[in-house]
Parts: structure tokens; C-alpha cells; sequence
């Protein structure tokens, strides 16, 4: 299979037309850009984590019924997926208070959830990805509640695989985004899952392991991310 013309160039990947019908090529880069763009720099080695990272918990989701973009790891950057719509929402997943939720709440970060909890942004930069809700997102098109209604059971099946996948690797899953595509009418996941796009922590010393250390000039990124990729065995 080889890549044509690039459709699209976002923060962290890039997307290419292939010569297979319904397959796309990404490429994932080593860029990072936190606040909507506003910072911006690189994490050394990222692009490749990112890319064996995701492929590798796809491939997970997808034995646990999760149906997923993943076709083919291609290179150490490179990944065949399948050609999706993507729905224009994020969608986070919580189990421990963080970021945004403990800045808007007041709740510390680092308080357990009494169950997880899901929202949605919708996906527009200009507006700087705004909260919203299921009733928003149907009302403005973005989706139908049949969709809503199967991305809410599949995120919630996500944080449950995903889980008990870090916990037995020592890592405590506190908050994640991920996306959604259509595909031939059914709902599957798709863009990535990584440390840019979750909060993993240390279960033992609560050490960030994730983009946190890049947002909040933590120090110390390239070894966060080598640290994942080491106990996940990648
Ligand atoms: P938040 O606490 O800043 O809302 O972030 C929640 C989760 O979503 C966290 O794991 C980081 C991830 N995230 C992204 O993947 N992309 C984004 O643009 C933002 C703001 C957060
Ligand atoms: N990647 C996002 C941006 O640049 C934000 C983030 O991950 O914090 O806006």
C-alpha cells in the first residue's frame, strides 16, 4: 500500500489519501502544542510512542469488542486505518479529578470520582473546543442519539479495558479523550490513544506520565513518555 496526496496536516499527525479504497495513512510527528495552539514545541521521540502506543491498545479495545480505525502498523510513524467521518466531538472520560474539571469544580486534583464520568467538547478551534452536551451535540447536528447513545457505551467500555490494562503496569488511568469515526454506518474509534491524549500517573508516587509535563513545563517529557512505552512493553 502506498500513501498519495496529504489530505490533512493537524497538531500532532498527518493524514494521507492511499492507493487501498478506504484506507488512510497517518503519520504521527513528534510536535506538541498545548492551549489550542497557543504553546507550542516538540517531545523527541513522541511520533513513535504515540504511534506503537495507540496501535497497541487498539488492538486490545478491539478483543474486548471495541470496534476501531486500526488496519496496519505500517512503519515506526506510519499507520493504515480505516477512511472514517469523524464525529466533531471529544469525548473525555474521568476517574479521578484533573485539569479542566478540578479548575472548573474547585475539587482538588487527585480526588477519586464516585463513578466515572463522561463529557463532550465539540471539535472547532476557532471556539476553543467547547464543552457540551448530548441534547447540543444532536441539536447542532454533530451527532444523532443513536450515536451519542453507542459513543457513550463504548467510552465507558474504554475506560473499563483501559483500566485494568495500566493498573497491572502500575499506572493509574485518571482521565482520557478520545474520538470517533463513521464507518460504513457504524460508530468505531479512531484517532489515537497516548499520553497526549490521557492522564496517566504513577499508582505508587503519583508522577505524571503524560503531556501534563509538556502543558505545565514539568521537566522531564521525553522520559514520561519512555516510561509508558517501557511498561507497556512497546
Ligand atoms: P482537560 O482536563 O484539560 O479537559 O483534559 C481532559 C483529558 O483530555 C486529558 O486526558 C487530556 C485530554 N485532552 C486532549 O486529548 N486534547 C485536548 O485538546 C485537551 C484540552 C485535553
Ligand atoms: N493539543 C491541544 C492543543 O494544542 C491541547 C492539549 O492537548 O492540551 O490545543
Amino acid at each position: 500500500m502506498k500513501k498519495t496526496e496529504q489530505l490533512y496536516e493537524g497538531k500532532a499527525k498527518k493524514v494521507y489519501a492511499t492507493d487501498t479504497e478506504d484506507v488512510y495513512l497517518v503519520e504521527y510527528k513528534d510536535d506538541a502544542t498545548a492551549f489550542n495552539g497557543l504553546k507550542k514545541g516538540t517531545i523527541g521521540g513522541k511520533g513513535i510512542i504515540n504511534n506503537k502506543m495507540s496501535n497497541h491498545l487498539f488492538q486490545i479495545l478491539e478483543k474486548a469488542g471495541v470496534p476501531t480505525h486500526y488496519v496496519k502498523e505500517l512503519s515506526d510513524r506510519e499507520t493504515a486505518v480505516k477512511k472514517v467521518e469523524i464525529v466533531p466531538l471529544e469525548v473525555i472520560v474521568r476517574n479521578v479529578a484533573a485539569g479542566s474539571f478540578s479548575k472548573k469544580l474547585g475539587i482538588a486534583e487527585g480526588t477519586k470520582l464516585l463513578v466515572p464520568t463522561l463529557e463532550f467538547s465539540y471539535k472547532n478551534d476557532d471556539l476553543g473546543d467547547p464543552m457540551i452536551n448530548d441534547y447540543y451535540a444532536i441539536a447542532i447536528g454533530a451527532a444523532t442519539r443513536a450515536e451519542i447513545d453507542r459513543i457513550s457505551e463504548l467510552a465507558f467500555r474504554i475506560n473499563d479495558v483501559l483500566c485494568a490494562y495500566f493498573a497491572e503496569r502500575g499506572i493509574d488511568l485518571i482521565d482520557f479523550k478520545v474520538e470517533f469515526g463513521r464507518f460504513h454506518g457504524e460508530i468505531i474509534l479512531a484517532d489515537e490513544i497516548s499520553p497526549d491524549t490521557c492522564r496517566l500517573w504513577d499508582s505508587g508516587t503519583h508522577e505524571k506520565l503524560d503531556k501534563d509535563r509538556f502543558r505545565r513545563d514539568l521537566g522531564k517529557v521525553e522520559d514520561a513518555y519512555q516510561e509508558v512505552s517501557k511498561r507497556l512493553g512497546l
